[in-house]
């Protein structure tokens, strides 16, 4: 129903925005207004506000598509209005999100044949697709145990403490337990051999990661999948994999496609990638596919019978838009394997590029790889005047997000930066953040050895007496390394 109010003060013969009462009053923050206002007045001012939000083609920190095509983008707002459960009422849209499935099925190596119909399901992102594929492990361990007579009140699940929060996540809200392979200084990954030791009977799973959040490093799957196999041999048990391949699920199939991660490996179960990565799609669409329909426990799907036809149903959410489904549609059948093979090698080469203006700066150690997720993770040599946090803001003032945090357990002392290199982060915007973070260094520089002096003496008054504390340039940086872990709580904060 639409609202319309009589405009009664002077207001109605003021045309412009900024004329008007509407800027001047202060926006109410914690209660819903009482009085309606123009609609007009309402979009500037929050327009005008989300001015002050970062430019997120210059955001750096996530892995999420900040561009896609005008095309695209036409079709995203036609289909804004259309809520994707109701499939009686849109079975066009769910036919896209099944033909995605069955192509990133095939994408991924699944044993489906020609004309059969791949299992899986499009979610909101990897995070939900992960809780589902975790519900499904934890449902066919606990119908194993108990059909063993067995107990089935500990389930576990053996991942590296690298893995990105959503699996903290589903441990937490799913009541399995996290066991984490600890990382080390210069191995950054999850190292197979100590995963297989870390599986036991109520191991309902291993989660690797095809491109680690925190260095864009692959890890191991198919030593993983060999070293398990014997295990399941020498035990009788039957643990499988799930890859996590949020991001490398769509680098790898174009780039590296020899790497056997997939379902070429027996005990890969199911896979999940991001549309809204590497799949090229806005944020909002994630993608969970299972090796066969054995993998996914009947129980766990809710059958919906759209206009004579069975649609099975597995999401934690009920309502969701389409647009994200008929956009990853868009980018399959617009770009192919050939686009996304172009737009991949682009990708890698842009990061080849900044890797190497990052190295000649002499200043930083690159710590990612070059076969991985585009992208460059780069630590100070030398932290003693000034820290990646320092640089990480600097670089704001450029426009950069270029996001700083310590590593996980056990190289929590290891603190890095990193670069995110995504379709639309061209070469020359490569040069320019290297030249930027030539100056931002020089700036440290400068003011680290012009502080140096001063820092190094701090006047403290207690009570009448004057102390003099001593403090070396070292604890200095520790102390603003401290400062800094204050707001990079927890695992992966501020990285996507
Ligand atoms: C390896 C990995 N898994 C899962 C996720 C969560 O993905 P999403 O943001 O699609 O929920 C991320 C996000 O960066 C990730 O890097």
């Amino acid at each position: 129903m639409a609202i319309t109010t009589r405009i009664t003060d002077s207001e109605e013969h003021v045309h412009s925005t900024f004329g008007s009462r509407y800027v001047r009053d202060p926006l109410p923050r914690f209660k819903m207004p009482e009085k309606s206002i123009p609609k007009d007045a309402a979009y500037q001012i929050i327009n005008d506000e989300l001015m002050l939000d970062g430019n997120p083609r210059l955001n750096l920190a996530s892995f999420v598509t900040t561009w896609m095509e005008p095309e695209c983008e036409k079709l995203i707002m036609a289909s804004i209005n259309k809520n994707y459960v109701d499939m009686d009422e849109y079975p066009v849209t769910t036919e896209l999100q099944n033909r995605c499935v069955n192509m990133i099925a095939h994408l991924f190596n699944a044993p489906v044949g020609e004309n059969e119909s791949a299992v899986g399901v499009g979610t909101v992102g990897s995070s939900e697709a992960i809780m589902l594929a975790g519900l499904a492990f934890k449902r066919k361990w606990q119908q194993r145990r108990r059909a063993e007579g067995k107990p089935c009140d500990k389930p576990n699940i053996v991942t590296g403490a690298n893995v990105q929060v959503c699996w903290e996540k589903f441990a937490r809200y799913f009541e399995v337990e996290l066991k984490e392979v600890k990382l080390q200084e210069g191995y950054y990954v999850m190292d197979p051999r100590k995963a297989v030791e870390m599986v036991d009977e109520n191991t309902i799973c291993v989660a690797a990661i095809l491109g680690s959040t925190l260095t864009g490093e692959f890890e191991d799957v198919k030593l993983l999948n060999e070293l398990l196999m014997q295990k399941n041999a020498q035990t009788g048990w039957d643990t499988p994999i799930h890859v996590d391949a949020a991001s490398g699920g769509f680098i790898a199939p174009f780039l590296t496609p020899e790497l056997e991660w997939d379902f070429r490996l027996p005990l890969v179960k199911s896979i999940n990638v991001s549309g809204h990565k590497y799949g090229l799609v806005y944020a909002g669409v994630g993608w969970v596919i299972w090796r066969t329909k054995d993998d996914l426990p009947d129980d766990l799907v809710f059958h919906i019978n759209y206009l004579g036809a069975d649609q099975p149903t597995f999401t934690l959410n009920f309502s969701k838009g389409s647009s994200q489904i008929i956009a990853q549609y868009y980018q399959f059948i617009r770009l192919g394997f050939e686009g996304y093979k172009g737009i991949m090698e682009n990708c890698m080469e842009n990061a080849r590029v900044l890797k190497e203006g990052i190295e000649q700066t002499g200043k930083f150690e690159v710590l990612s790889k070059d076969v991985g997720v585009p992208l460059v993770a780069f630590m100070l040599k030398d932290s003693s005047k000034h820290t990646v946090f320092d640089i990480a803001e600097s670089l704001r003032r450029f426009g950069w997000i270029v996001p700083a945090y310590t590593m996980p357990a056990d190289a929590q002392h290891i603190a890095v930066l990193r670069v995110v290199v995504r379709e639309d982060f061209n070469r020359s915007l490569a040069m320019r953040l290297v030249s930027n973070i030539e100056k931002v260094l020089g700036e440290l520089e400068a003011r680290a050895s012009r502080i140096s002096v001063i820092a190094a003496t701090v006047t403290k008054v207690a009570g009448e007496e004057k102390q003099v504390v001593k403090k070396t340039v070292e604890q200095i940086q520790e102390e603003v390394t401290r400062h800094w872990k204050k707001f990079v709580k927890g695992k992966n904060t501020g990285v996507c």
